[in-house]
């Protein structure tokens, strides 16, 4: 006869083998799996193995019984459980087969259908009408199969109950599958809410397109825990989702805004090149291409071209995508962005800003007039508040001395502009002086306790593009300032950086050297100044920094249809 170890404190019964290196923890487990051993137990390692006691041996061989009938009942309950799965299986597999005979057919004595988007349902209620669309939800309810269709244009409840809901095409559909529904179209029934006020009984439909199930089912491929680089790598997918349709929509609703805003006054829209010869915003963010065994860019900013085209169109507008190569991972970057930018002649710094206010505050009242939009605004910005005119200015050497009065500092740095690090290893931090260029997080913090848009004005030139006109009659030693302007907005930050352009020729011809441009492929730039010049500016306002704003996202990622930042190009 073995004996068989117990150790109370160290055993296991899971892995143990009730061996003195493998002891089995209780002695209930050692008397069920060896009945007819003896034992030998101890407390813990500090103890020696004993014999138990025979109180302590009768009430082992009782919690041995215990686990004897759990075992069992473990057992009982696995079997009767594969039974009923095999007898589901079964069960849905004659339904499956069943189902297969059912052929549904259009009833030719119903009254013919009307095809229509789902955005254009509200007349057609107590009619018969044709929808496409993809199954964007999908529940059975003992046997009546409830469908949100979705088709770009909104939602539709569709109810198939009855024959159409025991084909097998019913039984098999799967989300994201696209379909075609006929049926009468009825308002929801007292008390029931569904979108669009409406729901569609549907007598007749087909899969067009069935998604797969199981393991490639969409729900497996994306939900909402799938994590961010699987989100991005499947953005095609993610535009599905009610979120990202609706920010895409209040998108396209913006620029049809900015639109009509430019429109009233009387600004024209141009298509400005996005492959270019010259820089605006400085070298160090050009993407550079081999165009033609020439050096070419991607386009920073349209503005030189929108200058251009003062002399022949008058004010001007474009939207456009920009490329910018920041090596920056911010939440408000993007290296491909959609710019809108305008230019306009024979104004002043102050009209400039007023007509940036003006027609942000003209397009966003055309946003909430429009009910359709305003309803994406709503969804996806609950407290959303226009913004009060007039916008704050604060020059900026007045927002210096805000963010030193408000104890705001930023990291110190050297001649090379590294950054200066205490002993601990942690940046210094230093107040601003006049000549820092206010970096994203100082800004940031700014705008967060303003609380209201604010445009920053009169930046030093050396932190400004070399076409910035210089504020007249300046005197003193201390820093050029420059008529150029930032607009900053709540939880974002700079949404337009614009300026009044330096108008006279020699003075862009200086800027030139002073910024080590070469100014031969800017001839046609500088040739505005020698061809009737005239005091002019303008702006760029970058569309997903201010959609973001409008839609409260966290970041420009989400407010664009396939973002590119750095690294990602795909899909
Ligand atoms: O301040 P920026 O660089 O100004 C210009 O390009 C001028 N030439 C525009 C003009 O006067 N016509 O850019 C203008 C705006 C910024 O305020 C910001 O909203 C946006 O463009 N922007 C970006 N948006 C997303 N990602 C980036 N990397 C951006 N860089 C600028």
């Amino acid at each position: 006869m073995s004996t068989i170890h117990i150790d109370e404190a160290a055993g296991s019964d899971d892995t143990g083998k009730g061996t003195p290196e493998l002891p089995y923890q209780s002695l209930a487990f050692a008397v069920y799996s060896h009945p007819t051993a003896s034992y030998l137990i101890r407390k813990d390692s500090a103890g020696t193995y004993e014999e138990p006691t025979q109180s302590a041996l009768k009430k082992a061989k009782k919690g041995a019984d215990g686990i004897e009938k759990k075992k069992k009942k473990a057992e009982e309950l696995a079997e009767r459980e594969a039974k009923e799965k095999k007898e589901e299986r079964e069960r849905r597999e004659k339904l499956l087969e069943e189902s297969k005979k059912i052929v549904l057919q259009e009833d030719p004595a119903l009254p013919a259908a009307k095809k229509a988007k789902l955005s254009k349902l509200t007349d057609l209620r107590g009619s018969r009408v044709r929808v496409n669309g993809w199954v964007h939800r999908l529940r059975d309810q003992k046997g009546i199969i409830f469908i949100v269709l979705r088709d770009g244009t909104g939602y539709l409840q569709c109810i198939l109950s009855g024959q159409v809901s025991q084909t097998y095409d019913a039984l098999t559909l799967t989300l994201e599958s696209s379909v075609e529904l006929t049926g009468t179209l009825q308002p929801v029934p007292e008390g029931k809410t569904a979108p669009g006020g409406h729901e569609l009984v549907v007598d007749f439909w087909k899969v067009l397109g069935a998604a797969p199930g199981a393991e490639d089912a969409f729900t497996n491929r994306l939900n909402e825990k799938s994590d961010a680089s699987i989100q991005a790598d499947l953005r095609h997918l993610v535009l599905r989702g009610e979120t990202a349709s609706a920010i895409l929509k209040l998108r396209a609703a913006l620029l049809s805004a900015f639109r009509q805003s430019y429109d009233a006054n009387n600004l024209i829209e141009v298509t400005p090149p996005c492959l270019v010869q010259t820089q605006v915003e400085g070298g160090a963010t050009l993407f550079a291409l081999n165009y033609y065994g020439q050096p070419a860019f991607l386009t920073q900013s349209s503005q030189l071209y929108l200058e251009t085209c003062l002399p022949s169109l008058g004010d001007v507008f474009c939207i456009q995508e920009s490329f910018r190569a920041e090596n920056s991972h911010t939440r408000r970057h993007l290296s491909e962005y959609t710019h809108l930018e305008a230019e306009l002649a024979f104004i002043n710094f102050d009209d400039l800003m007023t007509h940036i206010e003006s027609i942000i505050c003209e397009t966003i009242d055309r946003l909430l007039e429009n009910p359709t939009s305003a309803a994406l605004i709503k969804q996806l910005n609950p407290n959303f508040t226009k913004p009060a005119r007039p916008f704050t200015r604060l020059s900026y050497v007045d927002a210096i001395k805000w963010l030193n009065e408000h104890g705001i500092q930023h990291e110190a740095e050297d001649a090379e502009g590294n950054v200066i690090k205490d002993e601990a290893g942690n940046p210094k931090m230093v107040d601003h002086a006049v000549g820092d260029d206010i970096a994203e997080a100082a800004e940031r913090r700014m705008t967060d306790i303003l609380g209201t848009p604010v445009f920053l004005h009169g930046f030093p030139a050396e932190l400004k593009a070399f076409y910035m006109k210089k504020i007249p009659n300046q005197g003193g030693d201390g820093p050029v300032f420059t008529e150029s302007c930032d607009l900053l907005m709540p939880n974002v930050g700079e949404i337009v950086g614009g300026s009044m352009r330096i108008a006279d020729m020699e003075e862009l011809l200086a800027a030139y050297k002073r910024e080590g441009i070469d100014p031969s492929p800017y001839y046609w730039f500088t040739d505005q100044r020698k061809y009737g010049t005239c005091e002019h500016g303008g702006y760029g306002l970058g569309v997903e920094r201010l959609l973001a704003w409008l839609a409260n996202r966290y970041t420009v990622r989400e407010c664009s249809l396939y973002p590119r930042w750095p690294g990602r190009a795909t899909p």
